[in-house]
């Protein structure tokens, strides 16, 4: 339950948001509301100083309490609603609902009784065969016997943290961060998690290949392009180091190329195509480029671990939805795909260039910010004693999400201080309105700290 000083704060708030309170509107006196609260003229008082510190109000000397012009909990909301960078689904024009709801109508035809029964764990072969084409073109060369089909990645990686692997490792390793996905999945597995530092340059190689050769690793979980939630990529020259030292010290690597449909350099091959020693499982996800609700993902594995990922699979769900998979091959079979593709990567292309040149502009110097190229994640480091949950909360009452870092790290590792922007959800002119609301409340709380 509540404080009374809480509950008085969270109820001015939301007189505020509600328009009942407006901008130079005098402040309901301090003996009303201790009436209305049952408390003491002091709990209000003090109520009013917390919304005082944070820029809501101000007070008139002999007066009372005043609403800050064009300040408050409503007005980054005002004109055109909440701006969402927290939120990584595809939404509006960019979810290809038409050409989804044709082709699972035509998987319905096509495939009929077939489509309500049960059937091949590893997913059905017209599907499997039309991704080994689909990867082909992508220099991902597998063929349709090693390719198996899950109810999305986050499947996989449930599964991965939970089969046996040969070799004596039982932990996972991680960059720090990581994609929260990943440790959730891990975490339940009962799997010792050890993070591996990275940061817009990359991990220390030096670091990583202690940790290969100490033999308590049985995998290394990685996102080679636009990590969640930093947004950079290893470079070439980074990758083809990772695979080596894999092969060396006999380590598998879970390859998560969950964006790779984003990606604009045609030689940024993934890990799984510079891997010579069979030392890559590949990960792919349809989520961030088709719907996250049709739950499909594909995992490439080495043959040595086929057999007992499929045994992992049978025993979840038995098969991944039929209805799903057989739209999903007719969506690739058709070019639709393709073409969907290339659609929403000139769309982020376009909007990230404008995301980092805003970045550039409000942020000035003093606040550090990854710069990708590409991609939908922009990580901001907050300045020195700014906290990224109280930053949060802040940005919330003026109608704006952002997710702390912190998720995406192990608790050893959090520190309170990056929060991360997602331009999925946010159309471009709000992302510099946004922006702007982001720096001056960072400025705000770093003000008060000093
Ligand atoms: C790094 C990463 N991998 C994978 C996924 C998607 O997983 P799934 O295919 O289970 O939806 C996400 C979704 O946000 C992600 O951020």
């Amino acid at each position: 339950m509540d404080t009374k000083h809480e509950q008085i704060v969270a109820h001015m708030i939301r007189e505020v948001e509600r328009g009942h309170i407006r901008s130079g509107h005098k402040l309901p006196s301090v003996r009303a509301l201790a009436k209305m609260f049952s408390c003491s003229p002091n709990t209000v008082v003090r109520a009013y100083q917390t919304l005082e510190r944070d820029d809501v109000i101000y007070p008139v000397p002999k007066s009372g309490y005043y609403l800050v012009e064009g300040r408050g909990p409503a007005s980054a909301r005002t004109e055109s609603g909440p701006i969402d960078f927290a939120s990584t689904t595809p939404r509006g024009d960019f979810l290809p609902f038409q050409e989804m709801e044709h082709c699972l109508r035509k998987a319905i035809s096509l495939y009929k009784e077939e489509l309500f029964g049960y059937t091949d764990p590893q997913g059905i072969f017209s599907l499997r065969n039309e991704l080994s084409r689909y990867f082909h073109a992508q220099q991902i060369f597998a063929n349709p016997d090693q390719i198996a089909v899950v109810t999305g990645a986050q499947q996989a990686f449930s599964i991965l943290t939970r089969m046996p692997f040969p070799g004596q490792g039982r932990a996972v390793l991680v960059e720090q961060p990581t994609y929260f996905g990943f440790l959730a999945a891990a975490r339940v597995a009962g799997c010792p998690v050890i993070g591996i530092h990275r940061d817009e340059h990359g991990i220390d190689l030096k670091v990583l290949e202690s940790y290969f050769r100490s033999g308590q690793i049985k995998l290394f979980y990685t996102v080679p392009r636009f990590l969640n939630p930093l947004g950079t990529s290893y470079s070439l020259e980074q990758k083809r180091r990772i695979a080596d030292l894999a092969r060396q010290h006999d380590v598998y690597i879970v390859e998560d190329d969950y964006l790779a449909d984003l990606e604009e350099d045609s030689k940024a091959d993934p890990l799984y195509a510079l891997d010579q020693s069979d030392h890559v499982i590949y990960v792919k996800s349809f989520s961030k480029t088709i719907l996250p609700g049709i739950r499909m993902g594909a995992v490439l594995l080495p043959d040595r671990l086929l057999d007992p990922f499929i045994r992992h699979k049978n025993a979840a769900d038995i098969s991944s939805p039929i209805l799903s998979q057989g739209a999903l091959e007719l969506y690739i079979k058709s070019g639709m795909y393709k073409r969907h593709a290339a659609r929403i990567r000139e769309h982020y292309r376009e909007k990230m260039r404008y995301a980092i040149e805003v970045c550039a502009r409000v942020f000035g110097s003093g606040i550090h910010y990854t710069c990708p190229s590409s991609g939908v994640f922009i990580t901001i480091r907050l300045p020195q004693y700014v906290k990224a949950t109280a930053l949060q909360d802040r940005l919330l009452r003026r109608g704006i999400s952002v997710t702390n870092v912190d998720q995406h790290l192990l608790p050893e590792n959090q520190r309170n201080d990056r929060i991360r922007l997602c331009i999925i959800g946010v159309e471009k002119p709000r992302i510099e309105a946004g922006m702007i609301v982001i720096e001056e409340e960072i400025r705000r709380l770093e003000r008060r700290m000093r």
